[in-house]
C-alpha cells in the first residue's frame, strides 16, 4: 500500500512538532498560555443555544439533512449579506451552505483547478489555501504581502506571464494572520485586474465581524463586477463564536457556486437539520452581542499592544481579526524565538514562518484569553525578553 504523492509536499512537520511541545511541557506539568488558538474563547449567544438544544432533541431532525429544505437557510444568509453588506444575492444560484468555511475552501480548488493550473496564493496566508491546490495537483505561486504595501497584493508587480497563467487568485481580508483590512480600492483594483487576466477571485471573508473602532469591514461583493470573476467565503464560526458548529456559506458568481454544488453532492450530506436552524436564527437575530464582544477583543488588543511596545516589540494595530502580528526580536528567527518563549515562559505563540516565507520574522498572537491572563502571559514575556 502507498500514500498518494499528491501528499509527499504537505507541510505537516511544524504542526506536529508543535502539538508534541505543547503536549509533553503540559504533561510535564507546566501552565501554558496558549496564544496561538483562532477560536473565540465566548460563547455563542444564550438564545441561539437554546435554539440549538430544542432543535437536537427533536426526534424527527436527525435524518440525512437532504430530507429538510435548506432554501430557508440560503435566504436567511442573502437577507443577512443584503443587511450587513447591502449585496444583493439570488438564494438558490449565488448562495451555498458550508460545512464551515473550510468545506468550500478546499473543494473550491477542485472547481477552479486543474493539475497542472495555477493558483496564487498570498504569502504569509492561511496554510489551507497552498494545502488545498497543491492536493488537488495545482501549482502554487506566492503572492508577497508586505508591510509597506499595509499586507496587501501588489497586484501590479505579478510578472504578466503569471497573471495569465493563473486561474485562481486567494485574497483574504480582514486578515489571518496580519490583521489587515482592505479598502474599496484594493477590490475594485483586484476586479479589474482578475477581469483582464481572466482569474477567478475567491475572497476569504470569515473575520468581517470581529473589528474595531467602529469600521466595520468589507466584502468584496459590495464592489461592481465582483460577481462576474468570483465568490466569497464567509463564516458563521467567528461571527458568532461557534467554530464547532460547522456552519459556514460561500456566495457570489453562479458558476463556480453550481460547480460547488456539484462536488458537494457527492463529498458530504449537508448540514445537520439543527445546525441550519441554529445557523438561520443567528443570521436573522440583532448582533448587539458582536458590539459587546468586539469591545472585549479592543481592549485586550490595546493591553497587549501597550505590553508589546513596553517590551520594545514591534506590532501592528489590527483594525480587525483577534490577532496581533508582530515582530520578533532581530536576534532570533520566528521559529527560534516562539519555542524558546514557549520552554522558558511557558506563552506559546505562532511562528510567522508557519504562514510562509514572508511570514519569517514575526509571531501571531490570538487574542482569545480574558484581560487577566493576556497581562500574565505579558508579564512572562517580560521576564522572558529580559534574560
Ligand atoms: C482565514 C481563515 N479562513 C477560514 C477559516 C476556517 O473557518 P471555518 O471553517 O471555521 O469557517 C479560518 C479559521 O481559522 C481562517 O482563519
Amino acid at each position: 500500500m502507498q500514500i498518494a504523492h499528491r501528499l509527499e509536499h504537505l507541510q505537516g512537520v511544524l504542526v506536529m512538532e508543535m502539538n508534541m511541545r505543547l503536549a509533553r511541557l503540559r504533561q510535564e506539568g507546566k501552565d501554558i498560555i496558549n496564544l496561538g488558538v483562532g477560536d473565540p474563547d465566548f460563547p455563542p449567544p444564550p438564545h441561539l443555544l437554546k435554539i440549538l438544544e430544542e432543535a437536537a432533541r427533536h426526534p424527527d431532525y436527525h435524518h440525512y439533512p437532504s430530507f429538510y429544505p435548506n432554501q430557508p437557510l440560503k435566504e436567511a444568509i442573502a437577507q443577512w449579506y443584503k443587511r450587513r453588506f447591502g449585496v444583493d444575492l439570488d438564494p438558490i444560484k449565488e448562495v451555498l451552505p458550508l460545512l464551515g468555511s473550510t468545506d468550500g475552501l478546499f473543494l473550491i480548488n477542485l472547481c477552479l483547478l486543474d493539475a497542472g493550473d495555477l493558483a496564487l496564493v498570498p504569502d504569509p496566508g492561511y496554510p489551507s489555501y497552498e494545502a488545498a491546490a497543491k492536493i488537488v495537483g495545482a501549482q502554487v505561486e506566492k503572492i508577497p504581502l508586505l508591510r509597506e504595501n499595509g499586507f496587501l497584493p501588489n497586484l501590479e508587480q505579478i510578472p504578466a506571464p503569471i497573471a495569465q497563467k493563473a486561474k485562481m487568485i486567494w485574497v483574504n481580508y480582514p486578515n489571518n494572520p496580519t490583521g489587515a483590512t482592505a479598502p474599496p480600492e484594493f477590490y475594485e483594483k483586484l476586479i479589474a485586474w482578475a477581469k483582464a487576466n481572466e482569474v477567478g477571485v475567491v475572497a476569504d471573508n470569515a473575520y468581517s465581524e470581529v473589528y474595531f473602532d467602529n469600521r466595520p469591514p468589507h466584502s468584496f461583493l459590495e464592489f461592481p463586477g465582483a460577481k462576474e470573476v468570483g465568490v466569497e467565503l464567509h463564516s458563521l464560526s467567528k461571527t458568532y463564536n461557534c467554530c464547532g458548529w460547522r456552519s459556514g456559506m460561500v456566495v457570489g458568481n453562479k458558476d463556480i457556486i453550481s460547480a460547488l454544488g456539484k462536488v458537494k453532492a457527492h463529498a458530504d450530506r449537508g448540514m445537520f437539520y439543527p445546525i441550519q436552524l441554529v445557523s438561520m436564527a443567528a443570521l436573522q437575530s440583532a448582533d448587539e452581542f458582536m458590539a459587546e464582544r468586539n469591545r472585549i477583543f479592543q481592549e485586550r488588543r490595546d493591553i497587549f499592544l501597550a505590553g508589546l511596545e513596553e517590551m520594545g516589540i514591534e506590532a501592528y494595530p489590527p483594525q480587525a481579526t483577534f490577532y496581533l502580528w508582530a515582530r520578533v526580536p532581530p536576534k532570533y528567527t520566528s521559529l527560534e524565538f516562539c519555542f524558546q518563549a514557549l520552554e522558558e515562559a511557558n506563552v506559546w505563540m505562532i511562528p510567522g514562518s508557519l504562514y510562509g516565507q514572508y511570514g519569517e520574522g514575526y509571531m501571531r498572537i490570538a487574542l482569545t484569553h480574558s484581560a487577566e491572563k493576556l497581562k500574565e502571559a505579558l508579564a512572562r514575556l517580560k521576564k522572558f525578553s529580559q534574560k
